[in-house]
């Protein structure tokens, strides 16, 4: 496949106008045409480490394939399968089903708890929360499927996450203080700045540090209704693109019509495509994915190669996924074709064509 006269987004080279050459799975050939004009947008596949399901479907019931086929409908060729604190056999079985699972876009599972703040743990079922404990580590330890861990830092017992091998770790439902969070030594907040201490000027708590602390990685849910515009701004403004990794936080109501649902046990109100808990608070993502790069764009002005970091390469980076998040010769060609106003029109995922708009 030739993909003529695209404007080519890498978060490292830059933007330029190209011929696109690719024989799955990799880029083969870019010839720069020195024009600026272009017929669509080449970027680097969306990469969400933040998806708990899509469309009706649930991470939780295992149906890693039909999301996965959904997903590239919106540009994401890599995701993390995101759970919510469950007891440990649920966790197990669906641990189980993970090993027998070989996706393209799968990338393996973002654990999201159960080791979070009772305090701060928003949607997720209060009764399942918990410290972690040696005996569970044990057994987490056997899956190396699992890639990112979200815990609360500051909960005893913590310090047995940093036995996993392998595993990205990230702050997050978390009551921490600056100090706590300092002294955890993680590098990354998840769905930054929801589910944290809230900013307090005698007491900035993990906020604080996320925005302080140049080397400390934030997910994004910009999906304008978890983080209004103005505190997008300022997160951009403090952090710079290179620190943010756009997420969805997708469940399986996002992208679906107002209604009463339930998944895992929980119950699910959608109103205007926003999902709430009975209680009202906010259950998951109101976004998939190519709105919330179109919002952050606008609460922003980032550049193209600046989204192309948030939305694909910083995630690859901080999860340690090499060749990934490019559009260079000789890496894998994830690729999503948008037009001038950031749809997408096509998705590759190792070369070959996964969607393509009619
Ligand atoms: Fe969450």
């Amino acid at each position: 496949v030739t993909l003529e006269r695209v404007l080519v987004v890498d978060p490292i080279d830059g933007e330029y106008v190209a011929d696109l050459e690719v024989d799955p799975p990799y880029v083969v050939g870019i010839k720069k045409r020195g024009i600026s004009n272009f017929l669509a947008i080449a970027m680097p596949g969306f990469v969400d480490p933040h998806v708990h399901g899509c469309f009706g479907l649930s991470v939780m019931d295992g149906e890693f394939s039909r999301i996965e086929e959904r997903l590239y409908s919106c540009g994401v060729t890599g995701f993390l399968a995101t759970t919510i604190s469950s007891p440990m056999d649920e966790l197990v079985g669906l641990l189980e089903k993970v090993k027998g699972y070989r996706g393209l876009s799968f990338l393996g599972i973002h654990l999201e708890g159960p080791y979070i703040s009772k305090e701060r743990a928003g949607a997720h079922p209060r009764e399942f929360v918990r410290k972690p404990s040696e005996e569970e580590i044990e057994i987490l330890k056997k899956y190396p499927e699992i890639k990112l861990v979200t815990f609360a830092p500051e909960q005893e017992g913590s310090h047995l996450l940093f036995d996993l091998r392998g595993v990205t770790l990230s702050a997050g439902h978390s009551n921490a203080t600056f100090s706590d969070f300092l002294h955890s030594g993680l590098k990354r907040i998840t769905h930054f700045p929801n589910a944290l201490r809230p900013l307090h000027h005698r007491e900035v708590g993990a906020v604080g540090a996320g925005l302080l602390l140049e080397d400390v990685d934030l997910e994004l849910i910009c999906d304008g209704v978890h983080v209004c515009g103005e505190m997008v701004k300022l997160i951009y403004k403090m952090k710079g693109a290179h620190r943010i990794v756009l997420v969805t936080d997708a469940i399986p109501t996002t992208g679906l019509k107002d209604g009463r649902y339930s998944f895992a046990g929980v119950t699910v109100l959608v109103e205007e495509g926003i999902s709430r808990t009975p209680e009202g608070n906010l259950a998951g993502g109101a976004c998939l994915f190519p709105e919330v790069l179109k919002k952050f764009e606008k609460f922003t002005g980032a550049t193209l190669r600046e989204l192309a970091a948030a939305s694909s390469y910083n995630a690859c980076r901080e999860l340690g996924l090499k060749d990934m998040g490019r559009i260079k010769e000789g890496t894998p060609a994830d690729v999503v074709i948008l037009d001038e106003d950031l749809n997408v029109k096509m998705t590759l995922k190792n070369g070959l064509i996964m969607y393509k708009k009619l």
